[in-house]
C-alpha cells in the first residue's frame, strides 16, 4: 500500500529559536496521530536541519526533508549546499522542481534530472514538484506540461530508482494564493500523473507512487481534498508555520 504523507515546506522562514519550538510543538502533538503508513515530513530551512533532525531521531514516522541541494558532490560553489551534506546531519528527503526555484531561480528541467540523480545518490528522496501555471491551465495545455515536467525531470531513472520518488502536484496558481484546485481538478490530474507514471513504468509503480497535493491547502480543505482517490496527502506551505493547522491537516487521514 503506497504511503501517505503530509510534508511541512516552512520555505524561507522562521528564524532559529522559531523553528526549533514550532518543530518541538508538532513533535508533541502529531506523534501519536501518525500510525500505519502515514509519515509526517518537515521541510525546515538548512539552518534548522541538524537540530530538527535530531529531535525527530526516535519518532516514528515523523522524518526530515531539506527545500534544495545542489547538483554537484562538492566544491567551489559558494552559498550552495550538497545532498551528501544535508544526508550526513539526517535529512530523508528533498524538494525538487518547486515553482518558486524553477521561476525565481531559473532550474530547468535538465538542471532537476541531474539534482534527482545527486539525491538518490546519496539516499535522499526527492519529493519532486510538478505543475502548470495560471496561464498554461488557461490554455488547456497543462497535461502536456505536467508530461514534458515528469518526462524531463524524472522519467530517466530506473524502475527501482523511480520508487524512492514522492511526486507533489502544485498548480501554481493555487500556491499562497488562497485559491485552491476543486478536489475534482486535483483528483483529474492526479490520476492523469497516475496513469503517466503506468505507462512509463508498469502499473505496480504507478500505484505505489505518492502523489501530493499543494496550494492553499488547509484544514478546511484537506479532507475532502485528501479524499480523492489518487490524492496522497499533502505538500503543505502557509499551514504548515501553525502548529494547530498543521495537526488539523495530518488528522484528516484518521
Ligand atoms: O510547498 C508548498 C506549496 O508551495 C504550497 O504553499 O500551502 O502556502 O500555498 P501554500
Amino acid at each position: 500500500m503506497r504511503k501517505k504523507i503530509v510534508a511541512g515546506n516552512w520555505k524561507m522562514n522562521l528564524n532559529y529559536e522559531e523553528g526549533v519550538s514550532l518543530f518541538s510543538e508538532i513533535v508533541n502533538m502529531v506523534k501519536d496521530e501518525v500510525v500505519g503508513t502515514q509519515e509526517v515530513i518537515v521541510c525546515s530551512p538548512f539552518i534548522h536541519l541538524p537540530t530538527v533532525a535530531k529531535l525527530s531521531e526516535n519518532v516514528k514516522n515523523v522524518n526530515i526533508g531539506s527545500q534544495n541541494i545542489h547538483q554537484a558532490e562538492s566544491g567551489a560553489f559558494t552559498g550552495e549546499i550538497s545532498a551528501s551534506q544535508v544526508k550526513s546531519v539526517g535529512v530523508e528527503y528533498v524538494i525538487l522542481g518547486h515553482s518558486e526555484r524553477r521561476a525565481y531561480f531559473a532550474e530547468s528541467d535538465a538542471l532537476l534530472a541531474e539534482k534527482t540523480n545527486a539525491a538518490l545518490k546519496h539516499d535522499l528522496k526527492p519529493i519532486f514538484c510538478i505543475g502548470e501555471t495560471k496561464e498554461e491551465r488557461e490554455s488547456g495545455k497543462f497535461f502536456d506540461v505536467i508530461k514534458t515536467q515528469l518526462t524531463n525531470g524524472v522519467f530517466h531513472l530506473s524502475k527501482e530508482e523511480f520508487a524512492k520518488v514522492v511526486l507533489a502536484y502544485e498548480p501554481v496558481w493555487a500556491i499562497g494564493t488562497g485559491l485552491t484546485a476543486s478536489p475534482e481538478q486535483a483528483q483529474e490530474v492526479h490520476a492523469f500523473i497516475r496513469e503517466t507514471v503506468e505507462n512509463q513504468y508498469d502499473a505496480e509503480i504507478a500505484e505505489n507512487t505518492t502523489i501530493l497535493y499543494g496550494g492553499s491547502c488547509n484544514p478546511s480543505n484537506a479532507s475532502t481534498l485528501f479524499s480523492q482517490k489518487d490524492i496522497d496527502g499533502g505538500l503543505i506551505g502557509g499551514a504548515s508555520l501553525k502548529s494547530r493547522d498543521f495537526l488539523d491537516i495530518v488528522k484528516v487521514f484518521n
